[in-house]
């Protein structure tokens, strides 16, 4: 049986924003040693979204919030709570939801960052939903932006194949009837040293003693990243299904993290699902971490129908992963 609720968050508007310049494999060619052919092959990517210099995280989420309220006719002064996914803050503080916050001129707003790397977007849903079904907050806006680029070392071919920048936002509002069903996160520590960006904070500061320049970015064991996302992402959305009383036939689509288009595919086949139901728009955006998920719906959004069942699931560093359950009403 799905939760039953005395009250559901409904996503009720759906936005995004994607930089204007383009990351191409052929640029990616200049910079490492790669290939067009290689990329494609092993990631399914084309091409990524790349920030200007001078811009940071909280540009790129108001542009989506801008988006989705012009889009939806929503009056960005009722926001009363704003959370923001992100592993790569303006700054270590204020939280990026303050900046946005000032940026939008909201002064009365329950607003905090949220750091739960690529399943960010996924953690904030389900506590933006738990703030609307309390019945305290009416109108969460949850944000899933990064400009992970400031992180990735541009000549590392491990790493810079994959990554660009984005943010998607959603709007979530009561509803007696359906939404957010349900999510099911977890999270361990046993996946620190294969998926990470040490330097910036507590432990590693800026221009410490010893600097190590590999701190400045984004290290990871694509391998075992890759095969950990494949298992924990399936088994988090088997276990959401089952624990639902559902099965793959009763999901409509499938919105897996868009971290690389052989683990989309790998995640779809050991669910069982058809290929037409898994969303995937990640030739175009790579990876944008906290983003890809409401990206990724957003792009989608005229194909959803009204009552349709989305099976969203996500893995990041931590390792953090999960899934989450809702309907489609919009
Ligand atoms: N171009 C050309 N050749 C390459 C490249 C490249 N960019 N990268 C590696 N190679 C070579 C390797 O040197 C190796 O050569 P060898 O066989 O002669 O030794 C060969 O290609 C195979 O390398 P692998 O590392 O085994 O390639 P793999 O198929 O595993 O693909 C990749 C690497 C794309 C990184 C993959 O492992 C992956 O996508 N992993 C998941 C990473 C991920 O999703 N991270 C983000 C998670 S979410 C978050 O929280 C950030």
């Amino acid at each position: 049986m799905l939760r039953n609720k005395q009250q559901y968050a409904q996503i009720t508007a759906i936005g995004g924003y994607l930089p204007t310049t383009r990351r191409t494999n052929a640029d990616l060619e200049r910079l490492s040693d790669t290939s067009d052919e290689w990329i494609m092959k092993r990631t399914g990517i084309k091409e990524r979204r790349i920030l200007e210099d001078g811009l940071a995280t909280s540009d790129m989420a108001v542009e989506a919030i801008k988006e989705l309220c012009a889009t939806y006719q929503k009056d960005i002064t009722t926001i009363d709570a704003l959370l923001v996914a992100t592993s790569s803050p303006d700054m270590p503080m204020p939280s990026t939801a303050n900046i946005i916050c000032d940026k939008l001129d909201l002064t009365q707003v329950w607003a905090f960052d949220m750091n739960a790397a690529c399943s960010g977007f996924l953690y904030a849903l389900d506590m933006g939903a738990a703030l609307v079904e309390t019945g305290r907050y009416k109108n969460v806006v949850v944000v899933g932006a990064d400009k992970i680029s400031s992180y990735v070392d541009t000549t590392d071919r491990s790493t810079n194949i994959l990554f660009g920048d984005g943010a998607g936002a959603v709007w979530l509002e009561p509803s007696k009837e359906t939404g957010v069903l349900d999510a099911l996160l977890l999270s361990d520590g046993k996946g620190i040293e294969y998926l990470n960006i040490k330097g910036g904070g507590s432990r590693y500061p800026y221009a410490m003693e010893n600097w190590d320049s590999t701190h400045r970015y984004l290290q990871q064991d694509g391998k075992v990243v890759f095969k950990n996302a494949v298992t924990a992402m399936s088994q988090a959305c088997q276990s959401l299904l089952d624990q639902n009383g559902l099965t793959v036939e009763d999901v409509n689509w499938l919105v897996a993290h868009q971290a690389n288009k052989r683990i989309i595919d790998a995640v779809g086949k050991e669910l069982g699902i058809e290929e037409e139901k898994a969303l995937n728009n990640i030739t175009y955006s790579g990876n944008t971490i906290a983003a890809t998920i409401p990206l990724c719906i957003w792009e989608y959004k005229n194909q959803l129908k009204k009552g349709d069942l989305l099976l969203l699931t996500a893995f990041g560093a931590g390792f953090s992963w999960g899934a989450s359950l809702l309907q489609w009403n919009i």
